[in-house]
């Protein structure tokens, strides 16, 4: 057969881990797609925006551009394009960087002379390109060769052709024309316009850390440079993607760590039940032998005397003895079970009166007397002369001391000596009950104190008990206010001590009572209460009669 531990593996393997694995693959899946979607609709939304920001640019510089052509058209016109006229309109038009007017015989007209170098290297060729059909056609629609040369035919006022030559200022492209048509573009993306080399010209907001979606181009005005769209950091689809994805993985994680605890924390539970199902049927089999075994024994007592087998008296009276203090036994033994039974169903009651210590501690161990002398025990008893009554259930606390000391008896080797020892530790009475036993292990000790636990010894196995004694000791000082604390380590003997409240309050778990606590200590004799509660329930705080 399989162990536990191998069934509950495979168990947490079938209902965790494969629907964990399927809910993993399946929102993997569905991210992936989702992100496959989501930048496609990225990229067309970041396009739309391009096309629209390179249309607006665009039509802006066409309208300058066919502004100041017009301009000019109407100074030839009226035959008013002398030197001074064509640099006051250049003047006026901050777009015009450098005008040229060239004639038909391909001799500059204005200026004089080409400006600088890089002008002649720019405009010379393009000039003497031209085919004699573009002389004749005319047209001020401006032909645009490169970024910032442009070229327009008009006619002067006798009709002869004249190209018309010039060159943009970047710097008044940028500030009039971009950002004038660029700006108000909304989007959470940003646009930007890319020079022919890739440069960026202008841009909306820094672009430091963008990510570059797509690039469109700018149009027929400027036909090297491009709009380009790039999406801030963190907003790319595959980034929103990848953190909706550690999100989802976290959130799984968690859910695996829950359901991992739920399942340990239901096996620590079923494994309670069984250790508990274990130390119930344990404690029926202890109580029916502890039971058996001194009824056996006062029977076959009971039947030689009837039988009158026994002519000698000393024999007689020793047999008479053996009953008693086998009844005595059976009745400890019961009463035991039953106050345990009562305290499991929250039905002890305790009466509180001032008692006084020495007497107390006489009357339990007279119990034991026999047992005592008969096993060669030595018993050294030693109560303070100073201790006042103190309240207490005397029946209860004597029940405690019983079994303190059957267990000393009980768990003892070959040393055979117990103390009893009463005294005063500042507000608290301690009893202590001392053997030189077989002691109990220090991982032990607080367990001996749970119901139906004994030590897993073989020395402890070999004597009998039903493991209820000291849950019943626990129980019995706790409901007085008190507490049972214990020494003990194997080889060396145990020291248990039972710790109860003066008498100046009895602080039961649930709070304390002054006035009786006065009482008790005056040795009032009406002073008594009555209490309850059980071994893991409430206790309820005492009632007044
Ligand atoms: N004086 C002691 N010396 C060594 N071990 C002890 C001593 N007292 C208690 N124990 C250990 O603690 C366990 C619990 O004690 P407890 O009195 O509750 O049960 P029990 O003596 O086995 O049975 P019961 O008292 O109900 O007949 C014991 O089984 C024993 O292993
Ligand atoms: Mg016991």
């Amino acid at each position: 057969m399989r162990s536990p531990t191998a069934r509950l593996s495979a168990l947490a393997l079938t209902i965790i881990a494969a629907p964990a694995a399927v809910v993993a693959v399946l929102g993997y899946l569905s991210l992936r797609q989702w992100q496959t979607s989501a930048e496609l609709l990225f990229r067309e939304q970041a396009r739309d925006v391009a096309v629209m920001a390179a249309q607006k640019v665009d039509m802006m510089l066409r309208h300058a551009d066919e502004a100041f052509l017009d301009r000019l058209q109407a100074q030839l016109t009226a035959g008013a394009a002398d030197a001074p006229a064509l640099d006051r309109l250049v003047a006026e038009a901050p777009l015009v960087r450098r005008l040229y007017l060239v004639g038909r015989d391909g001799r500059l007209r204005y200026p004089g002379a080409w400006r600088d170098a890089a002008d002649a290297a720019t405009f010379e060729p393009v000039v003497r390109a031209l085919p004699p059909a573009a002389w004749e056609r005319g047209g001020k629609r401006p032909t645009v060769a490169g970024t910032s040369a442009c070229l327009a035919m008009l006619r002067t006022a006798r009709g002869e052709p004249v190209l018309v030559a010039y060159s943009r200022d970047v710097e008044t492209l940028r500030r009039d024309v971009l950002a004038a048509s660029l700006a108000g573009l909304e989007s959470p993306t940003i646009v930007a316009v890319l020079d022919a080399a890739g440069r960026p010209v202008y841009s909306r907001v820094p672009l430091d850390r963008a990510e570059r979606v797509l690039a469109v181009g700018l149009g027929e005005a400027l036909p090297d440079w491009q709009v380009a769209v790039y999406a801030p950091p963190g907003t790319a689809p595959r980034e929103v993607v990848r953190r909706q994805m550690m999100m989802f993985t976290g959130a799984f994680a968690v859910l695996l760590a829950i359901l991992a605890i739920g399942i340990v924390l239901c096996w620590r539970l079923m494994r309670r039940e069984t250790e508990m199902a274990q130390l119930k049927s344990d404690f029926v089999a202890n109580v029916s032998h502890d039971l058996k075994t001194p009824l056996s024994v006062i029977r076959m007592f009971g039947e030689t005397l009837e039988l009158g087998r026994v002519p000698d008296e000393e024999r007689r009276r020793e047999y008479y003895r053996v009953i008693t203090r086998e009844s005595e036994r059976l009745s400890r033994l019961i009463d035991n079970v039953l106050d345990f039974s009562r305290i499991e169903g929250g039905r002890q009651r305790y009466e509180w009166v001032p008692t006084a210590v020495e007497p107390l501690v006489r009357d339990t161990l007279d119990a034991f007397t026999y047992p005592l002398e008969q096993q060669g025990f030595k018993i050294e008893v030693s109560v303070a002369p100073d201790l006042p009554d103190v309240p207490m259930d005397a029946d209860a606390i004597g029940q405690a001391l019983s079994n303190l000391i059957d267990n000393a008896v009980k768990y003892s080797g070959a040393e055979r000596s117990i103390v009893l020892d009463a005294r005063r530790e500042g507000d608290r009475l301690a009893l202590s009950v001392t053997d030189h036993g077989i002691g109990i292990p220090a991982a032990e000790h607080a367990r001996i104190f749970e119901k139906f636990y004994r030590v897993g010894q073989s020395e402890t196995q070999s004597r009998r008990g039903s493991g209820v004694g000291l849950a019943l000791v626990r129980h019995i000082v706790e409901a007085h206010g008190g507490a049972v604390t214990v020494q003990s380590a194997p080889g060396q003997g145990s020291r248990f001590t039972l710790w109860l409240p003066l008498g100046a309050s009895i602080e039961g778990p649930h709070g304390s009572e002054g006035r009786h606590g006065a009482e008790g200590r005056h040795g009032s004799a009406g002073a008594s209460r009555a209490g309850q509660g059980g071994l893991g329930g409430p206790f309820e705080a005492p009632h007044s009669d």
